[in-house]
């Protein structure tokens, strides 16, 4: 496997950074999630706007421009032989300069950002467990208070999946105050009477590339949505409930804390939307 390191497209064993290296020490650093179909990355305008406010955030210069960002990435896909992937894109304040303290909380002064890219195969949900659906838990949002920013210190939501993956379910939904905020690692919609509603983006949550995408659609197919705060009573009530991230796309969830969502099985808007995204992409790697 061929990864890129600062600059160099090596194989996967000759890639190597300080063990002092800011993500290593702290997580200090931010990510990106591209899905490529057919060698074409999809949205990679959205992910590179969405990873310069990461970075803003964080208070760390973007290493390359868009364009250096394009080459480079798209130099990576094309070294990979699965045509359908998903492009994983870190960038830490790296490793402290000679001057510098070995680790100190403040930035270190002589410290270049770490690039790291790597490719997987992008494995789409079949047939099966779209039909299936997932199941999913509650817990609270115990997150801190910038879920806008992608960092790589992911601790609090690997947690709260695990607590999903230990019941045998697909995701953890999360409620702050009442209110719904997203996933562990996707955007939670829900379907009431034809009508979509998400939470608006907001520092308590990711807005993901696929939630525009499908707000997007929604709007372009004159289906209504409402984009406004979720209170966990309608999320309970929901006659459909969907997860959307770049790797799992449009996932219904039929069954949320071991009670069935709707009618238990993916509802009639989730199959639509499922359908729309896919004819879009298809689209757009056409063009
Ligand atoms: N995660 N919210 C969180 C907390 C996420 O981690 C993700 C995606 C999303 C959806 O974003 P998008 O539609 O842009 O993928 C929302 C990626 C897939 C990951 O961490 O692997």
């Amino acid at each position: 496997m061929t990864v890129y390191l600062n600059g160099q497209f090596v194989p996967l064993a000759e890639a190597k950074i300080s063990v002092l290296d800011r993500g290593f020490v702290y997580g200090d650093g931010v990510y990106e999630l591209v899905p490529v179909y057919s060698n074409k990355p999809f949205r990679l305008d959205a992910h590179l706007r969405r990873l310069q406010a990461s970075l803003g955030s964080i208070r760390l210069a973007n290493p390359y421009s868009a364009e250096q960002w394009r080459e480079r990435i798209l130099k990576l896909v094309e070294l990979q032989d699965f045509p359908d992937q998903s492009v994983y894109i870190q960038v830490t304040r790296g490793t402290p300069g000679a001057a510098d303290p070995p680790r100190d909380h403040g930035f270190p002064a002589g410290a270049a950002p770490t690039v790291f890219m790597f490719a997987q195969p992008l494995l789409p949900s079949s047939a099966e467990q779209k039909a299936a659906g997932v199941c999913a838990i509650t817990a609270p949002d115990n997150r801190w208070l910038r879920c806008d920013i992608k960092a790589i210190s992911l601790l609090a939501n690997i947690l709260l999946r695990q607590q999903a993956v230990d019941v045998g379910c697909a995701e953890t939904v999360m409620l702050r105050d009442g209110f719904l905020t997203e996933g562990a690692a996707s955007n939670i919609f829900v379907v009431k009477d034809g009508v979509l509603r998400v939470p608006p983006p907001s520092n308590l949550m990711l807005t993901g590339i696929t939630y525009d995408v499908v707000l997007e659609l929604a709007a372009a197919h004159g289906i209504p949505s409402e984009v406004r705060a979720i209170p966990e009573a309608e999320v309970r009530g929901a006659d459909e409930l969907w997860m959307t991230s770049s790797t799992k796309e449009i996932m219904a969830i039929v069954k949320l804390d071991g009670a069935p969502v709707g009618a238990g099985v993916p509802g009639p808007l989730a199959q639509r939307m499922d359908a729309l995204y896919q004819t879009f992409k298809r689209e757009v790697m056409r063009a």
